[in-house]
């Protein structure tokens, strides 16, 4: 489904019926990613998932914009279809996007899902490699950035034992534009610090880091734990960076249970 939000097209697709359950996808990616989700939380929930600007099937933007932008583009989003609460979960960038949402629309979300993501902004360094991350997607495309990418965000499980996983992911990022990479790292780039929002989040929060995951490794996770009062960490074995389609039937318990006491 496509729906034209702050002038842009954005694709999304929806499934089952219950509490709205809305899932924000990682870069490189796109919201297929959640494909090992969906059939799974649609049986109790009704699940949105969203493909950010540039994205997937969403109109790619020229212009340079921001974690909030994406926030906005979501709001605007839900707005539309009528949705004024529900439960927020978002992996890795999706995380960055949730902080943000969650920055301006406190009253919103119901509970929060924290996959693979971190508080802290980029470093100096941190900086320079989403520049030249976004300068590599423009000069060698897609391609390039999934056969680069791809085995930092699988863990080492996945790459040594899941070659049509890994075949997947990279087909998943190739799908993706120049564009939508290339604005979307410089995005991060510029994205605040949330760790000052940390102690103001009171919301029930499940926060899930896979336990290979070296992009944001572990000990970010406890961050988010000891800062985030209402919160639960819970480790997926057996998982990199990509939790959710690395080890789903961990990750799909741990979200089931946590949302069977809300
Ligand atoms: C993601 O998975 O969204 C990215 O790895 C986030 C990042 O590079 O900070």
């Amino acid at each position: 489904m496509q729906v034209k939000v702050n002038r842009v097209n954005l694709a999304y697709n929806i499934y089952g019926s219950g509490r709205p359950l809305v899932l924000l996808h990682a870069f490189p990616l796109n919201r297929a990613m959640w494909k090992p989700q969906v059939s799974d939380f649609s049986k109790k929930f009704h699940v949105i998932t969203p493909d950010f600007r540039g994205f997937g099937d969403s109109q790619r933007t020229r212009q340079p914009y921001f974690m909030e932008t994406l926030a906005e583009d979501i709001h605007a989003l839900l707005k539309k279809l009528g949705i004024t609460e529900f439960v927020l979960g978002g992996l890795s960038m999706g995380g960055y996007v949730a902080f943000a949402f969650y920055r301006h629309y406190p009253e919103m979300v119901q509970a929060l899902i924290l996959a693979d993501t971190r508080a802290e902004a980029d470093t100096e360094e941190g900086k320079k490699n989403r520049k030249a991350l976004a300068d590599q997607a423009i000069k060698e495309g897609p391609r390039a950035i999934a056969e680069m990418m791809t085995p930092k965000l699988l863990g080492k499980t996945t790459l040594a034992k899941k070659p049509r996983l890994v075949k997947q992911v990279k087909e998943l990022i190739s799908s993706n534009s120049v564009t939508g990479i290339a604005n979307a790292s410089l995005a991060m780039a510029f994205r605040a610090d949330s760790n000052p929002l940390l102690p103001q989040i009171t919301c029930p929060t499940l926060i899930l880091v896979g336990d290979e995951d070296t992009l944001t490794p572990v000990a970010l996770s406890e961050n988010l734990h000891r800062n985030i009062k209402n919160s639960q960490l819970k480790i997926v074995p057996q998982a990199g960076h990509l939790s959710n389609m690395e080890n789903p039937k961990a990750f799909n318990q741990a979200v089931k249970e946590f949302l069977k006491k809300m």
